[in-house]
């Protein structure tokens, strides 16, 4: 079953609550929260403390999307918050090893992110160590971007060679998913679905993440 993660970049901060009870009932599968440093991305966006109370208030899975320099700086931070998965980014930071490790052990689930420009060859001594990639159909820094063309070979060479090691890896896409484009990612090999503005945007939330569940599948 593919999975769709609201992205609360494009909610209404000011009835975040609200509008998390709203995703979650309407079949949320991760309510996945980006967090922006100013520095590896343009854009300042959250930190800790909203995590935690995003936590106290929602049963479904947090998907914390790290897009800061020096992530091992604040992973403890994340994970004593709530953060259930942790996205780094391969291009933020020297020791991914480390620091997936480091996330383990602080008992959430690693995930590595790629940016658009980035060779996926990369990936490919750290994939044994984590069971979840999150491919950037944007360049990182803001919601409402257009989905980059390009990245749906991407999502199937990443698919085609976990398949050839015999990796067991899901793959996350985020950025510019909408109805309409959903079913590529979906068929290239992606199988949980970052959306933000296609589903802030709308009045009725259920219609779409069931709309966007039922393209994908
Ligand atoms: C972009 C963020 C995304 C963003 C997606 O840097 O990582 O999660 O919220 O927003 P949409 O779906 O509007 O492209
Ligand atoms: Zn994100």
């Amino acid at each position: 079953m593919k999975k769709i993660a609201p992205s609360i970049l494009s909610a209404d901060y000011s009835k975040l609550g609200e509008e998390i009870s709203a995703v979650a009932s309407a079949g949320a599968d991760y309510i996945h929260i980006d967090v922006m440093d100013g520095h590896f991305v343009q854009n300042i966006t959250i930190g800790p403390l909203i995590v935690k109370a995003v936590k106290g208030i929602t049963d479904t899975p947090l998907d914390v999307h790290l897009m800061i320099l020096n992530p091992d700086n604040y992973l403890q931070a994340f994970a004593d918050a709530g953060a259930d998965i942790i996205s780094v980014h391969i291009e933020a930071t020297a020791h991914i090893d480390r620091t997936v490790q480091r996330i383990k052990e602080l008992g959430a689930r690693p995930c590595i992110a790629i940016n658009p420009g980035t060779s996926l060859t990369l990936l490919y001594d750290i994939l044994p160590q984590v069971d979840m990639v999150l491919v950037m159909t944007v360049n990182p820094g803001f919601g409402g971007q257009s989905y980059i063309q390009s990245c749906t070979d991407k999502i199937r060479r990443l698919r085609d060679y976990c398949a050839k090691m015999g990796y067991p890896v899901e793959i996350e896409v985020d950025g510019g998913i909408t109805p309409d484009n959903i079913k590529d990612a979906s068929d290239a090999g992606a199988d949980i679905f970052v959306a933000g503005s296609a589903i802030f945007k709308q009045p009725d939330y259920n219609a779409v993440i069931s709309l966007l569940k039922q393209n994908a599948s």
